[in-house]
């Protein structure tokens, strides 16, 4: 599967190929809920999804919960664009109801150099939750910046761009269904 596209700029962006399918993201999705029901049985938990990557994972995992499960969202912003994230981390908007004594569980499309989630984990430690845990679906583990790991990790995958299922360039491809590759090359 090879699709280029050209949006002027002289950049050519063009799907290498697939890297995880929809068939095995489904699959992991629901061996993560059921990581998290055992976990949590029988108590209520905030799932904050940290937008816009973590949306189309988030409505995926949380229906596949047989839990008492309360809905936040949050946004951040690593300063900078592009393929790299720049480390400093700004709350553009925050949740909408406090987290002290709740259990959370953060919801993530992808840890990267580990930046925005260790920020986002000790903002919101200092709510006093009740516990506070990290779902993500893709970990680049090679990337690390800082040390940070996540508690529910769908797929570990190697340094390469990945886009679709929720992450996007530039704003594009976050509606695939697949996670796939992406490269830039000159046109
Ligand atoms: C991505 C991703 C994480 C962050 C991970 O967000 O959703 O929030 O980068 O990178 P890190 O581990 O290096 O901090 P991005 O800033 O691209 O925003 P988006 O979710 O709106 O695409």
């Amino acid at each position: 599967m090879i699709k280029r596209y050209s949006f002027g700029g002289g950049i050519l962006e063009k799907i290498k190929r697939v890297l995880i399918g929809e068939a095995d993201l489904k699959r992991r999705v629901k061996e993560l809920a059921s990581a998290i029901e055992k976990d949590y049985k029988g108590e209520s938990i905030t799932m904050i999804c940290i937008l816009s990557g973590a949306s189309i994972f988030f409505a995926d995992l949380v229906r596949e919960l047989d839990l008492s499960v309360q809905f936040e969202f949050m946004s951040v912003s690593s300063y900078g664009s592009g393929t790299v994230s720049s480390g400093e981390v700004k709350i553009l908007k925050d949740v909408n109801h406090p987290v002290a004594g709740k259990n959370i569980i953060i919801v993530e499309d992808i840890i990267d150099s580990g930046c925005t989630l260790s920020y986002l984990k000790r903002i919101l430690l200092q709510r006093e939750p009740k516990s506070i845990r990290v779902c993500t679906i893709l970990d680049k583990p090679s990337r690390r910046k800082v040390d940070f790991k996540g508690d529910y990790v769908g797929f570990e995958i190697p340094d390469e761009f990945v886009i679709g299922y929720g992450l996007d360039y530039d704003g594009k491809y976050r509606n695939l269904k697949d996670v796939c590759v992406l490269e830039l090359t000159e046109e």
